[in-house]
C-alpha cells in the first residue's frame, strides 16, 4: 500500500509498439494500474501515471523487414494504435510517450549508461556470436535455431533446448541456422559492455525484502538471487536503437540493449509530462528523486527479472534515484474458446482478442474491464473464455448492477419525484439499518483489497454488496408499501439512493464510464471516496442514469 500523504508514481510496462493490444496485456500490465490510478485520485492523492511504446529491440526490426517499412515507421505505427486502443478502454496515462520520439529518451539513456561507465560497472569483452552472412546482422539467441548437442533434438532455440531443457550457447547450438535468412549462422568476434550485476546482489535481495509485491512474485525473484547474478551485455550489434555513447572505435556502431534503454523510459517520459504539464522537465526529479514521492511499477510476468533485479541493480548502480515502492506483477492470461483446449494467447496462432476488434464491434469497455478484473490473473494464470464475458455482461452487470441502480432510480423518479426525498426518521426499521450498517463495512473491505492491490477481491466485494441491495429491495417492496406508506416507501428509496452512491464511488476505479453515468445521474460532479458511505442530502436532484448495461442473449 502506498503511505499515506506521499506522491505516487505509477508506470505500466511500457508496451513494444510491434503490434496490437490484446486482452492479454490489458489484464497484465494496464487496467490494474489504471484502476489503483483513478482510486488514488479519489482519494484525494496526487498521481502521475506514466506510460509510453517501448520502441527498440530486435523485434520490431524484424517487423520492419516483414512490412517493408522502416523500424521507426512501425513503431510509430503501432504506437498511434495502441495509444487508442488504451484510450478506447478508458486507460488514461497522464503521459505516453515513446523511447524512438519522446525527445529527452536517448540522451537520458546515454547519461544513465555513461554514469555507470564512469562508476566501472561494465566490463568490457570480446564474445563469439551467430552471424547472419547475408543480412549482414549479428543474431541474437532467438533469431538462431539449430540442433541441440545434449539430446539431438532438432529445430530449437538458440537459448534453450525445449526436449531436454538444457541452456544452449553458442557452443552448444549445433548447425545454427539463422531464423532472418534461413541459412546457415556463422560465427563472429564482438565487443560488448558487461553490466556486472554481482555488485549489486546485495543492494538488490535488501530492496526485494522491504519492497512491496505479491507473495509468487518475491519468491521467484528469491530464486534467481540465489543461483547468483552474473554479468549482462548491456550492448547490442543492431543498428535500430541507442547508440552507445562512448568515445571507442569498439563502439561504433552498436546500440543499448532494448531492456537497457526501455525502463529508463519511465523517468523521459516522466520529464516529458512535467514539459506537458508547463514545468522544467528537470522537476522530474521530483518524483524520481524526492522522498515525498512512491513509485509503483505494474507490469505482466515477463518482465519481473528485468524489473526486480536489472532495473533494480541499474538503479543502484546509477545510485540518484528512488528505488520502487512495489512492483505488481500479474501472471499471463491464457484464451479457451468453445470446443478448444486452454492456449496461450498468440498473434501467430489466430488466439488473440484484439482490442481494437472489440471496440470497433461496439463493445463496451467497462464489460471488458469488468470481465478482465473478475479473472484477474493475479495470483495464478487464469483463462478468458469468450462466451463468459457475455454471461458475466448480463448476470452480474445488467441483470445486478444495472437493474438496481435503474429500478431504484426509476421508481424514485416516477412515484416520489426528481429529487432525493426527506425521510421520516421514525419510519426506518431494522432492516433499513442493518442495510445501512453495510455500507462502511463494505469500504472498508474494499479499500484494504485494493491496498494490497487485489483487485479482483475488491471488485467481488462490491458485486456482493449489489446483490445484498437487491435483496435489500426485494424485502422492502417498495411497489407494494407505495399504495399504503409512503413514508416507509421513501425510507427505501433513500436508502437504495445512497446504495447507488456508493456503488458510483466504488466502482468508479474499476467501471469508469458506467460509475459517471451513475454518479451523473445522483448529481454527484466529484466523487470523493471519503463521501462514498455518506448519505446523499434530501433535496439532491436526481436524473435517469441511462442504461447501463444492455444484456446480449
Ligand atoms: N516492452 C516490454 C514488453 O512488452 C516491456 C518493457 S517495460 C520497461 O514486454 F520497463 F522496459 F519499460
Ligand atoms: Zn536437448
Amino acid at each position: 500500500m502506498s503511505s499515506k500523504n506521499k506522491r505516487v508514481l505509477v508506470t505500466s510496462g511500457l508496451p513494444y509498439s510491434n503490434g496490437r493490444l490484446h486482452v492479454g496485456h490489458i489484464a497484465g500490465a494496464y487496467l490494474p494500474a489504471d484502476i489503483y490510478v483513478r482510486y488514488l485520485r479519489l482519494t484525494g492523492r496526487e498521481v502521475s501515471f506514466v506510460c509510453g511504446s517501448d520502441d527498440h529491440g530486435v523485434a520490431i526490426m524484424l517487423t520492419a523487414d516483414k512490412e517493408g517499412k522502416t523500424p521507426a515507421e512501425v513503431a510509430q505505427h503501432y504506437h498511434r494504435l495502441q495509444k487508442a486502443d488504451f484510450e478506447g478502454l478508458g486507460i488514461h496515462f497522464d503521459v505516453y510517450g515513446s523511447t524512438s520520439q519522446t525527445k529527452f529518451h536517448a540522451k537520458t539513456s546515454q547519461n544513465f549508461f555513461l554514469k555507470l561507465f564512469e562508476k566501472n560497472c561494465f566490463e568490457k569483452k570480446v564474445t563469439r556470436q551467430h552471424y547472419d552472412e547475408t543480412k549482414q546482422v549479428f543474431l541474437p539467441d532467438r533469431y538462431v535455431k539449430g540442433t541441440c548437442s545434449f539430446c539431438d533434438t532438432p529445430n530449437q532455440n538458440g537459448d534453450q533446448c525445449e526436449n531436454c531443457g538444457k541452456v544452449l550457447d553458442i557452443e552448444t547450438l549445433k548447425n545454427p541456422i539463422s531464423v532472418l535468412s534461413g541459412k546457415p549462422a556463422s560465427v563472429r568476434e564482438t565487443t560488448h559492455w558487461f553490466l556486472d550485476l554481482t555488485q549489486f546482489q546485495g543492494a538488490v535481495e535488501r530492496w526485494l525484502e522491504k519492497a512491496e509485491m505479491r507473495d509468487t512474485t518475491k519468491n521467484y525473484v528469491r530464486s534467481l538471487l540465489s543461483q547468483g547474478l552474473v554479468k549482462r551485455s548491456m550492448t547490442r550489434d543492431i543498428s535500430w536503437g541507442i547508440p552507445v555513447p562512448l568515445d571507442d572505435p569498439d563502439a561504433k556502431g552498436k546500440v543499448l540493449y532494448v531492456w537497457f534503454d526501455a525502463p529508463i523510459g519511465y523517468i523521459s517520459n516522466t520529464m516529458q509530462l512535467c514539459e506537458t504539464r508547463g514545468e522544467n522537465p528537470e522537476q522530474y526529479a521530483d518524483w524520481w528523486k524526492s522522498p515525498d514521492t512512491e513509485i509503483i511499477h505494474f507490469i505482466g510476468e515477463d518482465n519481473t527479472i528485468f524489473h526486480c533485479v536489472i532495473w533494480i541493480a541499474m538503479l543502484s548502480a546509477e545510485g540518484s534515484f528512488q528505488l520502487p515502492k512495489a512492483v505488481v506483477v500479474n501472471q499471463f492470461l491464457n484464451i479457451k474458446f468453445p470446443d478448444k483446449e486452454v492456449e496461450k494467447i498468440s498473434k501467430s496462432r489466430g488466439t488473440a482478442v484484439w482490442i481494437g476488434d472489440y471496440l470497433a464491434e461496439g463493445g463496451n469497455p467497462d464489460v471488458l474491464r469488468y470481465y478482465l478484473t473478475a479473472i484477474a490473473p493475479e495470483k495464478a494464470r487464469t483463462v478468458y473464455k469468450p462466451e463468459d464475458l457475455q454471461l458475466r455482461n448480463n448476470t452480474d452487470l445488467a441483470n445486478t448492477l444495472g437493474n438496481f441502480v435503474n429500478r431504484v432510480l426509476s421508481f424514485t423518479l416516477k412515484h416520489v419525484g426528481n429529487e432525493v426525498p426527506a425521510v421520516d426518521q421514525s419510519k426506518i426499521a431494522d432492516a433499513d439499518k442493518s442495510f445501512v450498517l453495510r455500507f462502511e463495512v463494505t469500504q472498508l473491505a474494499v479499500t484494504g483489497q485494493i491496498s494490497d492491490y487485489n483487485f479482483k477481491n475488491a471488485l467481488e466485494l462490491v458485486m456482493e454488496f449489489a446483490r445484498e441491495c437487491n435483496r435489500y429491495v426485494d424485502e422492502k417492496a417498495p411497489w407494494v408499501t407505495r399504495k399504503t406508506d409512503m413514508e416507509t416507501t421513501k425510507v427505501t428509496l433513500c436508502c437504495g439512493l445512497n446504495a447507488i452512491k456508493l456503488l458510483g464511488t466504488l466502482l468508479a476505479p474499476f467501471l469508469p464510464f458506467a460509475a459517471a453515468q451513475i454518479n451523473k445521474a445522483l448529481s454527484i460532479e466529484d466523487p470523493k471516496w471519503a463521501d462514498a458511505s455518506r448519505p446523499l442530502d434530501p433535496g439532491t436532484p436526481i436524473h435517469s442514469p441511462g442504461i447501463l448495461f444492455t444484456k446480449v442473449e
